[in-house]
């Protein structure tokens, strides 16, 4: 079954919480999007494995552990998926990005694909899945069809707030997905939103409402 992890990071925690804030500004939104992707990446990556190499210090010679194959990529559900990708880059700088184009339909809040592109080496990469926002799951499910259907394999899937809903559906339609959490909410509302959550992602990053 799909390993899901929530983060209980005090900085994750604090960050998340100044997101939830109506008053908060548009600049302080986005910029938080990028802290709290890099804070749950430093978690995401904890199992990368790592190869020894053998340097020279100014001193001697000794063995370093460094990541093996440097294989990563970063894919940014569009478009609130975008600032996570900054973020991540952050820490994992040589990581490619693809993009996957996705919106979701108000009405029936299924998601309507309008764009894909990958790196050409795409199947051999560890991929790196990324979206502020796990709601119904409809959009989670639908970008990892995507990838699949191209051949990756491995996939992790990033988010900072999530529904069950969205948990529970990404879990059974994906079950070897690792997914990472930054705060675990308490429902969707009617419309589809997340309660309490922080409204909608893509509006507050870009300032389109
Ligand atoms: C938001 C969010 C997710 C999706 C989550 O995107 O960024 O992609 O909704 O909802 P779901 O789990 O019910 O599919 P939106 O469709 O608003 O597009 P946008 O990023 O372009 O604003
Ligand atoms: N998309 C968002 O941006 N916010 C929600 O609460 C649900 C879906």
């Amino acid at each position: 079954m799909a390993n899901v992890t929530i983060m209980d990071h005090p900085l994750i925690q604090h960050k998340i919480g100044i997101m939830r804030r109506k008053t908060t500004s548009t600049k302080e939104f986005r910029d938080l999007v990028s802290e709290v992707a890099m804070l749950i990446c430093y978690e995401a990556t904890r199992s990368l494995p790592l190869t020894g190499v053998e340097v020279e210090t100014p001193l001697c010679k000794t063995i370093v552990h460094e990541i093996e194959g440097k294989k990563l990529c970063i894919v940014p559900i569009l478009r609130a998926g975008l600032h996570m990708a900054d973020g991540m880059l952050g820490l994992i700088p040589n990581a490619k990005v693809g993009h996957v184009g996705l919106y979701r339909n108000e009405e029936t809040l299924e998601p309507v694909e309008y764009f894909c592109k990958l790196p050409s080496d795409a199947a051999e990469r560890e991929i790196f899945v990324v979206d502020p926002m796990l709601a119904t799951g409809g959009s989670a499910e639908a970008a990892i069809d995507i990838l699949k259907k191209r051949g990756i394999k491995k996939i992790h899937f990033l988010c900072i707030i999530a529904a069950p809903e969205g948990v529970e559906r990404l879990k059974s339609a994906h079950p070897d997905v690792e997914i990472f959490i930054g705060s675990m909410d308490e429902r969707l509302n009617s419309n589809g939103y997340i309660l309490p959550g922080l409204g909608d992602a893509g509006d507050r990053i870009y300032g389109t409402k």
